[in-house]
């Protein structure tokens, strides 16, 4: 017989324990939230938004997609293995990692960053991702990236950054299951110098480090150890990856690779607390490379908008009067922070331009990519607003607010998921309307069906998808809020992982009314 207590079986009584303590645990927070905002009280992640929340859900569900190697509890019904001998020239075990988008590429530059965004969303929004029951599947999505970025720094001045070759991939219409083409390797050395995409490898494992330090401390110190190494290796042998290969210009070229180092080493700070990162982004190379005063918008390509707002975390939470607070530089970034936000308020006189259905819009190509970015950005600094209790933003003597903020970045999401002209969710599963024909290999062709590389009947079908890429971000409208649901229509109908993990950080921001932790680490 069960041992009973209050009356009940040891289940229940377990139950009622553990009640006791997160209704204990809740209080003593409220108590010290009171206590740190000086009595001011703000929001704990509460009761999850139910339309973030399962808009969340269903976006975290295209990393599964997007996996490739030997699938672990995969859900997916129409995905399975692929891409087993990656690495397998060099002797490494590549199979990991994720696709890049409708293709079959995984290249090393956005795969990084899809880990540097995942990453930032759990630091700052961790506790929302876990109350929406979501924290587990971006930690899974997390993990078979950094498996494949630890396996491909095989040594210290050794990345490989690309799996697959572009044009032989790109002329093929086939399922990952059934490829069968040639899967070479590019890798970056002192000779052949790549400091934009070694730069955001070693900031995707600082950030990485970061996530699993108070649950993985042996993973999480290997991760920090590779960030160190790669930085320094970036930092030494100086030069674009497109540049040292300019047939890969085509696909992800990087404009400049200052931008990645200044991001890199900002991360290291949060990561290390060693100063000589800090300095590093704040002194001379800030000076020189940061173009500090003048906004831009942040993506794949250019880092320095994400870590204009990832410094001004430092200058928000530092401790009046200490050393970093004073860091002119550091000041730079904040005020250049301030004037980021400062365009995406539709009300400000620096205002961008945003299309009549409300989009801020900057490119026509994967044209989500911005506004998604940015209104993440807004909410992240929304929040560190609220929670530092530095409450007001000034844009050329107008006042704002950080609820100003957080309405642009609800603005953004709510276009995205439905709320617009064509009334349609470009969040491909969410919603009774989104595009059907989506630029996808693996969902366009039948599970059953093994084309090899000549698919491109299914290409051409007029048919919808018959596979869901469910959580797929696709491109998006165009300038006049319209857009054309076929599958040759790369720039508006194509998904990328990285999409999906800038829509992961910006729902995981908007999942509740949240404050954000004042260290990262
Ligand atoms: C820590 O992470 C490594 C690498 O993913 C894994 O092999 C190991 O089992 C993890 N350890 C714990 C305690 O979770
Ligand atoms: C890539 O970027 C460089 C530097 O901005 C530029 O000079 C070059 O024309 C670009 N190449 C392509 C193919 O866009
Ligand atoms: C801080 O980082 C620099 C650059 O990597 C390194 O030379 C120095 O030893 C580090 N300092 C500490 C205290 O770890
Ligand atoms: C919207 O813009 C696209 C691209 O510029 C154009 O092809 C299309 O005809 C426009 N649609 C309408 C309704 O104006």
């Amino acid at each position: 017989m069960a041992a009973r207590c209050c009356g009940c079986s040891v289940r229940c009584c377990c139950w009622l324990l553990v009640l006791t303590l997160v209704a204990l645990a809740v209080t003593a927070t409220v108590v010290f939230v009171r206590y740190r905002n000086g009595g001011q009280v703000f929001p704990l992640p509460g009761v999850p938004d139910p339309k973030y929340a399962e808009a969340l859900a269903v976006a975290l569900q295209f990393f599964q997609v997007q996996k490739s190697g030997k699938l672990v509890r995969n859900e997916i019904p129409w995905r399975g293995d692929s891409a087993l001998d990656d690495g397998e020239e060099a002797k490494l075990d590549l199979s990991k990692g994720m696709y890049d988008a409708g293709d079959h590429m995984k290249f090393g530059f956005t795969l990084a960053f899809t880990g540097t965004m995942l990453s930032w969303s759990v630091l700052e929004y961790g506790d929302a991702m876990r109350a929406a029951g979501q924290r587990d599947a971006a930690m899974d999505a997390l993990g078979w990236i950094m498996d494949f970025l630890v396996n491909a720094h095989p040594s210290d001045d050794v990345l490989y950054i690309q799996v697959g070759d572009p044009k032989a991939d790109h002329k093929c219409w086939e399922r990952p299951e059934t490829m069968s083409e040639k899967r070479p390797l590019t890798k970056i050395t002192t000779k052949s110098p790549g400091s934009d995409v070694a730069a955001e490898t070693a900031a995707a494992m600082a950030a990485a480090s970061l996530v699993y330090k108070p649950i993985n401390g042996t993973y999480s110190s290997s991760l920090l150890d590779h960030a160190q190494r790669l930085f320094a290796f970036a930092d030494k042998y100086r030069g674009s990856y497109t540049r040292t290969f300019p047939e890969l210009s085509a696909y992800y070229n990087s404009t400049t690779y200052q931008d990645e180092l200044l991001w890199a080493a900002s991360w290291l700070y949060h990561a290390t607390g060693n100063h000589s990162y800090l300095s590093y982004a704040t002194g001379k190379n800030g000076k020189e490379y940061a173009d500090l005063g003048n906004p831009r918008y942040f993506s794949w390509d250019d880092k320095r908008a994400g870590t204009e707002v990832l410094l001004s975390r430092v200058s928000f939470f530092a401790s009046d009067g200490s050393d970093v607070g004073q860091d002119e530089g550091l000041g730079s970034y904040k005020d250049t922070a301030d004037a980021v936000m400062c365009i995406l308020l539709p009300e400000s006189d620096t205002a961008a331009f945003r299309t009549e259905g409300g989009l801020l819009y900057v490119a026509e190509w994967n044209s989500l990519q911005h506004p998604v970015a940015s209104a993440f950005l807004a909410a992240v600094y929304s929040d560190y607003m609220s929670t530092s209790g530095k409450t007001e933003l000034t844009c050329s003597g107008k006042s704002f607010t950080a609820a100003d903020l957080r309405k642009f970045a609800k603005s953004q999401a709510d276009y995205v998921l439905g709320d617009n002209p064509m009334k349609l969710s470009y969040l491909v599963g969410f919603g009774d309307s989104y595009p059907q024909r989506v630029h996808h290999r693996g969902a366009s062709i039948p599970a059953d069906v093994d084309t090899g590389c000549d698919g491109q009947e299914w290409l051409k079908s007029p048919k919808p998808n018959p596979n869901v890429a469910t959580g797929a971000l696709v491109g998006g409208p165009f300038k006049n809020d319209s857009f054309i649901d076929d599958r040759e229509n790369v720039r508006q109908n194509e998904a990328t992982t990285y999409n999906s993990a800038l829509i992961v950080g910006l729902l995981s921001g908007l999942v509740s009314s949240s404050s954000v932790a004042q260290s990262l680490s």
